[in-house]
């Protein structure tokens, strides 16, 4: 063991070796990925991080020039012939050429290491799955022996992505002026946002610490104390309930400005983008965005299109929203849209209580569904919650078939949808109407599930198609159904539009904010605002969501403080990067791209975390656990 690092220092990581290197002689240090006893000649594919190079152990092997005594070179053979996968092996050989041999599969296929010295820096049990690409083990297994999983060629290039990305930011942001600067994971809970973890102290008994579900009010509190601008890839802390593409403990890349607008965030983050997207996937932006920009769509116009503030737009199949031309119709004789349509016209639709509305998707002839694929569909959308998909197939002259609906619907009210719809001869028609809420997600998912039957997206990946979006103008409160109430869609310190400021008080649901969020392929891949620094505005504000002064004083208090102490006009964004990851590699999951992460209940099954803990550590925070 001494000798190899010792003395034989590596020479070459197990990609690195090609024709160039033929003669020469190299150490490699790596493990076993596979291994095959040819009677007399063993080979083993040695793999390190790099990649794998054939390492041959060929007991008659004596070349010329290498110091190689008959011991060296048996002792070698010796250890192969024992060597089992996932052993950790040092050796020093050969660089001889395959000839006409060639391996097409690896990167160093033209070569091989003919190897004259060998030591085993450590076996390793048999391992539970094998360490290939493509395993066909459960996902519990792979995470309970991540350290193996990381191993594979996948993992090891998504955590690559990661290390490219973290390199650009850095690059790209502190060229920008950004000062990379930290703030406290352990916080002071405050109310609104994500469900936070709670952490107790021991030295305040019965008092907690939130872990940060983002650095928001201290990247505005440095720019309150002057450094301008700011950035941080920093470990963000949610206690909420977990899907693909969302983790309990995540990434991201965080940005604070003072003195900018909107456009000046935008411009910032499109340069730190395609400083990514180079980086990561060598892709220059430009060719997709000559301009370097990326569109910008209102959040209005995209929940009317698409249902979602998200909108995958590398393919079409917008909806229509047939709500205002069925009040029109008076619900164009079809009893369910007249139940709708008769609510808006009692004065029932309102933002106090639930809104209705009625969407329609049009699935192309082109697209050749039997009535089998559309009773599937029906089948999809009740698997969200929905009671059905009502349908029509448009004929040659317009009329409907194959559908209940066909035969209560006025003309009028027909051929107004077919017009709304662009609908043509064997065009299916799908309807859904109902709450909101429900209409816009169940259509939503409708038209991405659609997109991808149709092949107008790849099912997995992303086909090298790039759809960023900017989803701009959301309004800056939300009515809570529950608490009868409006609430800060997404906090109470987000700068309403100028223009809407009447609003706050005369139709809040009408206020319009400076909040943005990136999309991209139908990701939320970033989200942030430009923020209310204005105390007499901010009172405003809190007046319309029904804060007092000082319940405001009391949730709030030190930021209030902190923004009446000279708060330079300030906005920011933060960016997943994690998910951002998760696009680059075009993996399904954040687990595909973080190196340990949790599962969909939120443990970690390699260390089985979260665990119990003893009494007395307990005792000493003065918390008891209450069996249920
Ligand atoms: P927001 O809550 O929109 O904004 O978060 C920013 C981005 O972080 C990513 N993200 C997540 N990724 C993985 N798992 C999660 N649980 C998760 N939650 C969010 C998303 C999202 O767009 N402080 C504000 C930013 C600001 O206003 O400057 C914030 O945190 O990609």
């Amino acid at each position: 063991m001494a000798r190899f690092i010792d003395e034989l220092k590596r020479t070459h990581r197990c990609g690195d070796l090609g024709a160039a290197e033929v003669g020469s002689e190299v150490v490699l240090f790596g493990w076993v990925a596979t291994r095959r006893d040819h009677g007399g000649c063993v080979f083993i594919d040695l793999r390190d991080r790099e990649g794998i190079t054939q390492i041959v152990f060929d007991p008659s092997y004596r070349p010329a020039g290498a110091e190689a005594t008959a011991e060296m070179v048996d002792g070698a053979h010796k250890l192969a012939e024992q060597a089992r996968p996932e052993w950790v092996l040092g050796v020093r050989g050969v660089v001889v050429s395959r000839g006409a041999n060639v391996n097409a599969k690896l990167a160093t296929g033209a070569i091989e290491v003919h190897v004259v010295e060998a030591t085993v820096f450590n076996r390793a049990e048999t391992p539970p799955f094998e360490i290939t690409d493509d395993v066909d083990t459960r996902e519990e297994v792979r995470l309970t022996y991540r350290y193996l999983d990381l191993r594979r060629a996948p993992l090891q290039k998504a955590l690559r992505v990661r290390h490219r990305i973290n390199q650009a930011t850095r690059r790209h942001l502190s060229d920008q002026g950004c000062l990379e600067l930290e703030t406290p994971f352990m916080v002071k809970y405050t109310p609104g946002g994500a469900r936070n973890f709670l952490v107790p102290s021991r030295l305040s008994p019965g008092r907690f610490y939130a872990l940060a579900e983002s650095p928001q009010l201290f990247k505005q509190l440095f720019m309150v104390a002057g450094f301008d601008r700011y950035f941080q890839i920093v470990k963000c802390f949610r206690d909420e309930d977990l899907r693909l593409d969302r983790q309990p403990e995540f990434t991201q890349i965080d940005v604070e400005l003072s003195f900018v607008d909107q456009d000046d965030v935008f411009r910032l983050i499109e340069g730190l983008v395609f400083a990514i997207w180079k980086e990561a996937l060598g892709l220059d932006l430009h060719e997709l965005y000559p301009s370097g920009r990326f569109p910008q769509m209102p959040f209005e116009e995209s929940m009317r299109l698409y249902g979602n503030d998200k909108p995958d737009l590398r393919f079409g199949l917008p909806h229509v929203d047939l709500t205002e031309l069925l009040i029109e119709h008076d619900g164009g004789g079809v009893p369910f849209w007249k139940d709708v349509t008769d609510k808006f016209k009692s004065g029932a639709y309102r933002k106090d209580l639930p809104a209705e509305i009625i969407k329609a998707i049009v699935v192309p002839a082109s697209a050749n569904l039997s009535r089998a694929d559309s009773d599937k569909l029906e089948e999809f959308v009740k698997g969200m919650g929905s009671k059905g998909l009502a349908r029509a197939k448009v004929a040659e002259d317009g009329t409907w078939t194959q559908s209940p609906l066909a035969k209560t619907v006025t003309q009028a009210a027909r051929e107004a949808i077919n017009a709304a719809c662009g609908a043509k001869a064997g065009d299916l028609l799908c309807f859904q109407f109902g709450r909101e809420s429900m209409v816009q997600t169940v259509m939503a998912n409708l038209r991405v599930h659609l997109g991808k039957k149709l092949g107008l997206i790849p099912s997995h990946g992303h086909g090298g198609k790039w759809n960023f979006l900017w989803v701009v103008n959301p309004p800056l409160f939300e009515w809570d159904e529950d608490k009868k109430t409006w609430c800060a869609a997404h906090h109470a310190f987000t700068r309403p539009h100028d223009a809407s400021l009447p609003d706050l008080e005369a139709d809040p649901g009408k206020v319009l904010c400076h909040r943005y969020d990136i999309v991209l392929n139908g990701f939320e891949i970033g989200g942030g605002s430009i923020r209310l620094h204005d105390p007499e505005v901010q009172a405003r504000v809190f007046r319309a969501l029904g804060i007092s002064e000082a319940e405001a004083q009391e949730k709030f208090g030190f930021l209030l403080q902190a923004l009446r102490m000279g708060a330079p006009p300030h906005g920011g964004i933060a960016l997943g990067m994690d998910r951002l990851a998760m696009l680059l590699g075009g993996a399904e999951s954040l687990r595909d791209v973080i190196p340990f992460p949790k599962t969909q209940k939120g443990t970690d099954i390699m260390t089985d975390a979260p665990g119990t803990v003893l009494p007395e550590q307990l005792a000493e925070l003065r918390v008891r656990v209450v069996e249920t």
